[in-house]
């Protein structure tokens, strides 16, 4: 897939207060420090377009960015972290959810997991809520560069998900063909409608 120039197009901190509708979304979840930022720049080819960190917990917003005219891309914030799962929740949550299920544009999330820790508890909660609003989904097993080979085959295929399981590493771009493959086929399949929505 040629990609589009890519640009920064807003954040949203509050729920409902994001930009305007237009292109088709993708958005890309997971743990804070999972390497949700730097999958965005290598997939998009640009260093320094979305902001990395070795704090976790540094996105707090759902950041959202065009790629060209079809495709934007949405960064979420990070889960996992913080004091407590309640402060937490209070925080990332409802800003979370309400984005998944209210986006009308919204074509798919894709669920990033580090290669050396899998799936955990809120991977696992967060890919049942995107089955609950009906929303394509897929993980994408981040850093696999940091495992030697056979390790990180093992690791890899130790993750076992309902939905494709793709390797990726920023630091080397292993495995950035087969999610932009996925990303099109997305593009290309009908929209949900069931939790169609208004905003
Ligand atoms: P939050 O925004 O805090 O939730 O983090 P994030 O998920 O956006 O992670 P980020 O992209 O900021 O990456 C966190 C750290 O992991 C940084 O130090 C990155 O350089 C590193 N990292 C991310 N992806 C990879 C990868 O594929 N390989 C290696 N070796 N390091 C990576
Ligand atoms: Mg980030």
């Amino acid at each position: 897939m040629r990609v589009g120039a890519a640009s920064f197009l807003g954040a949203a901190s509050r729920p409902g207060h994001y930009p305007p509708l237009g292109a088709a979304e993708i958005a890309v979840g997971g743990r804070s420090n999972v390497g949700k930022s730097s999958f965005l720049n290598a997939l998009l080819g640009r260093r320094g377009l979305v902001r990395t960190s070795r704090t976790p917990g540094r996105t707090r917003q759902v950041n959202f960015f065009a790629v060209g005219e079809a495709l934007r891309l949405v960064d979420l914030p990070g889960y996992g972290f913080a004091t407590g799962p309640a402060t937490e929740r209070a925080s990332w949550g409802p800003l979370i959810e309400d984005y998944l299920a209210t986006r009308s544009t919204l074509r798919g999330a894709l669920v990033l997991v580090d290669v050396r820790r899998g799936l955990e508890a809120d991977d696992e909660q967060l890919l049942a809520y995107l089955a609950h609003v009906e929303l394509a989904a897929a993980v994408v097993v981040t850093k696999v560069d940091k495992l030697a080979r056979g390790a990180a085959t093992r690791a890899i295929a130790a993750v076992t998900a309902s939905v494709p399981v793709l390797p990726f590493s920023a630091r080397t771009g292993a495995g950035r063909d087969a999610v932009w493959g996925l990303l099109r086929a997305w593009l290309d399949a009908p929209v949900r409608t069931r939790h169609n929505a208004s905003r």
